[in-house]
């Protein structure tokens, strides 16, 4: 069974609370349960790590060596400066799967770049809690 690492980034633990406008009005637990369901339909094992701390991120992502085969992660914020996150992606050399629930390039020209999409397979943005959903079932084509 492919095991997929889950890693959600900076302010992302108020989601249901924060700009619910922007991001929507579910909690990331009931965003996870969702994630864990559609999981289950695919046969893949998922595991879900939060952070708001660069360092905390890289250590997750170096200790998913040899251990998952596929990693989903949304940044947050990080996603537009962090090289440091970008270079534990690009060095682990797992195939990793960009996500954010906001269409970054419809945002503030700053949200348009990504320092991290580059050494991803691949980007989905913009379909709300279902952009993780569409990330398993990436991640399940690339297995
Ligand atoms: C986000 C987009 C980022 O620009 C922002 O800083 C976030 C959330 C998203 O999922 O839409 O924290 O990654």
């Amino acid at each position: 069974m492919g095991k997929i690492l889950i890693i959600n980034g900076p302010n992302l633990n108020l989601l249901g609370k924060r700009e619910t406008g922007i991001y929507g009005t579910l909690t990331l637990d009931e965003i996870n349960r969702m994630v864990s369901d559609e999981a289950g339909r695919l046969g893949l094992h998922v595991e879900f790590f939060q952070s708001n701390h660069e360092g905390e991120i890289i250590d997750r992502v170096h200790s998913a060596i040899g251990d998952f085969d596929c990693v989903v992660i949304n940044p947050g914020a990080y996603t537009h400066y962090s090289i440091a996150i970008r270079d534990a992606v690009s060095s682990v050399k797992i195939p990793t799967i960009e996500v954010h629930l906001s269409n970054i390039h419809a945002r503030e020209e700053f949200r348009h770049k990504s320092v991290i999409a580059p050494v991803c397979v691949g980007q989905i943005a913009g379909f709300g809690p279902a952009s993780y959903l569409l990330a398993l079932r990436a991640a399940a084509e690339i297995l």
